[in-house]
């Protein structure tokens, strides 16, 4: 099977559709969303609309339950709340029953997928450290968990016993080793490389590539603006951070 990971659209059409049509040219079977349909961007309806067509396996970001309505915001940025509070504004019912449908984790029997991590995921804790990896390499019966939420992609690995931390683009799974693979973000990026961000699984020939692929990032901007949502949820798109 030819997975594709993506996580973290955030609303974001023209990253979402340049991510698609990567994964149309790579010949992607299935369509996994690691959360954060919703949030920042402009088109949060459009994403859901993608999202729910490809019938993608999806969990809970803490933006989708914020919107929905499940999650208490009150902590998040200024930017933050004030997306949620325009997002909101723009879905249906249905789109808010959707996200508020969605679990915190999903399992098949290649992978399993969670927003944050696995230890807590109901937190959002940020996976930065390969400490707080094994909290949740320790919780996982398939190897390899997929990841978002920090968007910043990378890949802790679990190894005889040892952890560490690799930002390698391509990794050829070892038996008996367990992977976490932030996917990255496809709607905002957050390494200092604005081009948005997908992981390609391939059981087959066990391996995880994460990729990157330009976008039309001034399109994104101009709607972000004219939305009158935070001028600096255009603006940061442009340096990826
Ligand atoms: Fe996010």
């Amino acid at each position: 099977m030819r997975y594709a990971i993506i996580s973290d659209i955030h609303g974001n059409l023209e990253g979402l559709r340049a991510v698609l049509r990567e994964c149309s040219l790579a010949q992607v079977q299935a369509l996994l969303c690691a959360g954060d349909i919703v949030g920042y961007g402009a088109n949060p309806k459009e994403c859901l609309a993608i999202i729910r067509q490809f019938k993608a396996m999806a969990v809970a970001g803490n933006h989708d339950w914020a919107v929905g309505g499940r999650l208490d915001f009150s902590h998040f940025t200024d930017d933050g709340r004030a997306a949620v509070e325009w997002t909101r504004s723009q879905i249906s019912m249905e789109d808010i029953a959707y996200l508020n449908a969605l679990e915190l984790s999903v399992k098949n029997k290649d992978l399993i997928l969670v927003h944050a991590s696995l230890y807590q995921p109901q937190e959002f804790r940020y996976m930065t450290d390969v400490s707080k990896a094994m909290e949740s390499f320790a919780l996982m019966d398939v190897p390899v968990c997929f990841i978002g939420h920090t968007h910043v992609p990378g890949v802790f690995v679990q190894a005889d016993g040892k952890s560490y931390y690799l930002d390698n683009s391509t990794v050829e799974i070892q038996p008996r080793y367990k992977y976490i693979v932030n996917a990255g973000s496809v709607g905002q990026p957050r390494d200092g490389n604005p081009m948005a961000g997908f992981c390609i699984y391939d059981t087959g020939l066990q391996t995880i590539e994460l990729r990157r692929v330009p976008y039309n990032i001034h399109e994104a901007q101009r709607k972000i603006l004219e939305a009158g949502l935070p001028r600096n949820l255009a603006f940061r798109l442009a340096v990826g951070k």
